[in-house]
């Protein structure tokens, strides 16, 4: 097994592991300083992180996982005959590039309906469940090619052979995790990872009625929840925090003025809480912004796309408009006004 690493990471793995923890602790304590308190959520996937989050896959509540992987098999099959007559015989092989693969579960069926894709890199963040995953899928598709690339996918990345042709892959609505400048420059990034020319296939969760929304975010069976206290876990675990997870509580609402779920971990309690020799006080009620979760008419986010110069190619809506999956094309001419 290989993991593909950009030129200027290459370090030891130990000196990676201790600039991994370096830059958690230096956000975490940067987070916590804030007024409003936040902390990122990639710090969420841990093993255990991306293993709840998983778990909230299974839920019913949870519909963007469920409705968008119905959605799949008919985008795959409209995209298999696009590629046929979009694509020259001289460029005939794709490769896909994941971007938060995660589980790859959502790639099969793009490799079950397009005949013509060559290679796939995975790239994520949670390097042992990416490793897992990709031996799962080598065992599956014998004649593919599968690079792991442990990695933030939200910085430019350096691709080890991506195919000619490149087609990223962004499912799942992660794109709603990121505040708008954050999104705008994740798919300036991508434009130059995949080229002029290249494309991308991306999932975005829709607005809808909010009673809908509030249950994929509130569990009956509190998963959510769990998966929310993890970045608590881990600060404890792997920064010598001392949070008492008894003292907070998950909360996730939508807020209609910035058309997006938030996730926030309430202090129960007035609570004085140690990270490293720091000391944070929280009052009771006050809580930590832990995650956004944007959700966009297709409209708005064909209008973001084109201001960082991607052109939408093809739309497919699920049933009922409740989630939205868009081709788009990398085009440096496009106005991006
Ligand atoms: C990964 N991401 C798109 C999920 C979302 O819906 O924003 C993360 C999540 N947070 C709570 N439930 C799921």
């Amino acid at each position: 097994m290989t993991i593909a690493l950009a030129p200027q990471d290459t370090p030891s793995q130990d000196a990676q592991h201790a600039t991994a923890e370096g830059s958690f602790l230096h956000d975490v304590i940067a987070g916590l300083a804030l007024q409003p308190k936040e902390l990122a959520p990639k710090y969420f996937y841990d093993e255990r992180g991306s293993q709840l989050f998983d778990n909230i896959c299974a839920l019913d509540e949870y519909y963007p996982y469920h409705v968008e992987l119905e959605l799949l098999p008919s985008v795959a099959a409209d995209l298999s005959r696009f590629f046929h007559t979009e694509l020259s015989a001289k460029e005939s092989e794709l490769g896909i590039i994941e971007f938060g693969a995660g589980s790859l579960r959502k790639i099969t069926p793009l490799l079950d309906n397009i005949d013509c894709v060559s290679h796939l890199t995975a790239i994520d963040i949670s390097k042992e469940h990416l490793l897992n995953s990709c031996n799962e899928l080598r065992r599956q598709y014998s004649g593919l090619k599968v690079t792991a690339q442990a990695q933030d996918f939200t910085q430019p990345l350096n691709l080890e052979d991506p195919g000619s042709t490149r087609l990223g892959f962004f499912p799942g609505s992660t794109i709603g995790n990121l505040h708008r400048k954050q999104a705008l420059d994740f798919l300036r990034n991508a434009g130059q990872t995949l080229g002029a020319g290249g494309y991308l296939l991306i999932g975005v969760d829709t607005k809808k009625p909010e009673y809908l929304l509030h249950q994929a975010y509130n569990d009956d069976r509190g998963v959510t929840a769990q998966f929310n206290k993890n970045i608590l876990t881990r600060i404890n675990r792997e920064l010598g925090g001392d949070f008492d997870l008894m003292h907070f509580a998950h909360h996730a609402f939508y807020n209609h003025d910035y058309g997006r779920i938030e996730m926030h971990l309430r202090s129960l309690r007035a609570q004085r809480v140690h990270i490293a020799d720091r000391e944070f006080y929280f009052a009771k009620g006050e809580s930590i912004h832990t995650e956004n979760s944007y959700k966009y008419h297709p409209s708005e986010f064909a209008d973001l796309a084109r201001q960082a110069h991607w052109q939408t190619r093809r739309l497919w809506l699920a049933p009922d408009d409740l989630f939205a999956i868009s081709l788009l094309q990398f085009n440096p001419a496009v106005d991006a006004r």
